[in-house]
């Protein structure tokens, strides 16, 4: 049973922009859709995101990646099986030609990557994560929510990214996602107290109203406690600091606080917060050139912290390695269109996990209805899930996926829970 139709088309992401959708269609009927996310805090190692540039719709139209999928792409993947996914994306990277997809574009690569995926799975009239999981056992990912959005999602109004919870005191993820939605409403409720209640960022977390990086922690306590939970015990915080937004060249300036901190002050800064606050886990700590200030931050708290390298490791196996070698991080971040085809994204996945790595599948800013993540983290058994906030339903479409999937019939049985998180006791 082989590909009959390949369609490339533009649909539009949560921030009204641009993106590539495409559609493959097998010879039985049965089809599948794949469509690009866009970061807005990007490492500079990834895919490339290929846009048409010029003044129209702010130089972010896609159809350049749209005519190279119908008249590069399309026309080698009919008469292939879907099924061969590693063979259509050996023949992606063969057909682009070039180290990070510049020429047809990460963005036109994932999309059809994921396409061939999900045809592939429905050809198989299966659910995607069952198609992934191959009879394997998995398990539902543990989620790391954000509350508070900040760096590049919200203004540069807060320095730090991502204010997260994880529940770690859940037993289910869809115990998970009332714990979460609680402590989004009290954190809500509490900003509207102080009067600083402004809307949400991209992402759907509050927009953060804070005069510094501390607030927005002290305020994430809170709003813990206020929704009836034990901060660290039943739920716990996650911060993506998405530090090469604010610093290069082991300099960082923190705009909220007006300081200039070189790497080990920065460092000293976290490992405080880590003592302070009930952090299990943070994210691109440092800039993605100051590898030594991962080893050494690594070193300090990766017995007890999960350390996620994001644009420090782009979803790339060989860069794994690489930081394994060297003792930075004890997490990947796991996002597809870094990677740009669904068999790379795999490798990272798989590299990570023979390095004792944990892992955690993670959405774009820009995003779509497209749940195909959840179905990954599930069936790849990541073990951790980040979509962004409890709110918007480019971000809810996915947590409810989640729910889906743990409620139906012949379902995964279990759930990651707590054990999922490096560094943590009883972790990975
Ligand atoms: P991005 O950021 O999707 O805007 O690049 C998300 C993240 O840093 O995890
Ligand atoms: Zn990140």
């Amino acid at each position: 049973m082989t590909i009959q139709h390949v369609h490339a088309r533009r649909i539009w992401d949560s921030r009204g922009r641009p993106t590539v959708e495409v559609e493959v269609v097998n010879q039985d009927g049965t089809s599948g859709i794949g469509i690009a996310p866009a970061g807005a805090s990007r490492g500079t190692r990834e895919a490339v995101e290929l846009r048409d540039g010029g003044t129209r719709l702010g130089g972010l139209d896609v159809q350049q990646a749209l005519r190279g999928i119908e008249r590069e792409i399309a026309p080698q993947l009919l008469g292939r099986a879907a099924a061969d996914q590693a063979g259509i994306d050996a023949l992606l990277l063969a057909l682009d030609g070039t180290p990070h997809k510049a020429r047809l574009g990460g963005n036109a690569t994932i999309a059809t990557s994921l396409a061939v995926l999900h045809a592939a799975a429905a050809q198989a009239r299966q659910p995607l994560w069952q198609y992934l999981a191959q009879g394997r056992p998995v398990r539902l990912p543990l989620p790391q929510v954000q509350i508070f959005g900040g760096g590049a999602h919200a203004g540069r109004r807060v320095d730090v990214q991502d204010f997260m919870v994880i529940a770690t005191g859940a037993t289910s993820f869809g115990e998970a996602m009332e714990m979460t939605a609680e402590v989004y409403r009290a954190a809500g409720e509490l900003m509207a107290q102080r009067g600083s209640l402004a809307g949400v960022a991209d992402e759907g977390g509050w927009w953060p109203s804070f005069s510094r990086n501390e607030e927005a922690l002290d305020a994430l306590v809170a709003a813990i406690e206020k929704a009836g939970y034990t901060p660290g015990t039943d739920v716990a915080i996650a911060l993506d600091i998405a530090a090469s937004e604010f610093g290069s060249g082991r300099r960082y300036r923190l705009a909220l606080e007006n300081q200039d901190l070189d790497s080990n002050a920065l460092c000293e800064r976290l490992v405080r917060w880590v003592e302070r606050y009930p952090i299990v886990s943070i994210e691109d700590p440092l800039a993605e050139d100051d590898e030594p200030g991962l080893v050494a931050l690594t070193r300090a708290v990766g017995d007890r912290v999960q350390v996620v390298g994001d644009d420090y490791l782009v979803t790339s196996a060989d860069r794994v390695r690489r930081a394994a070698g060297l003792g930075a991080c004890n997490c990947v971040l796991i996002k597809p269109n870094q990677a740009g085809t669904v068999t790379e994204t795999l490798a990272a996945l798989q590299a990570a996990r023979e390095r004792g790595y944990a892992t955690i599948v993670s959405a774009r800013s820009g995003e779509t209805e497209d749940v195909a993540i959840v179905h990954l983290a599930t069936g790849w058994n990541a073990g951790q899930l980040k979509v962004g906030s409890f709110a918007r339903s480019e971000r809810m479409a996915k947590w409810n996926e989640g729910i889906r999937i743990e409620s139906r019939a012949g379902a995964p049985a279990g759930f990651w829970g707590r054990q999922s998180l490096a560094g943590s006791p009883g972790g990975a």
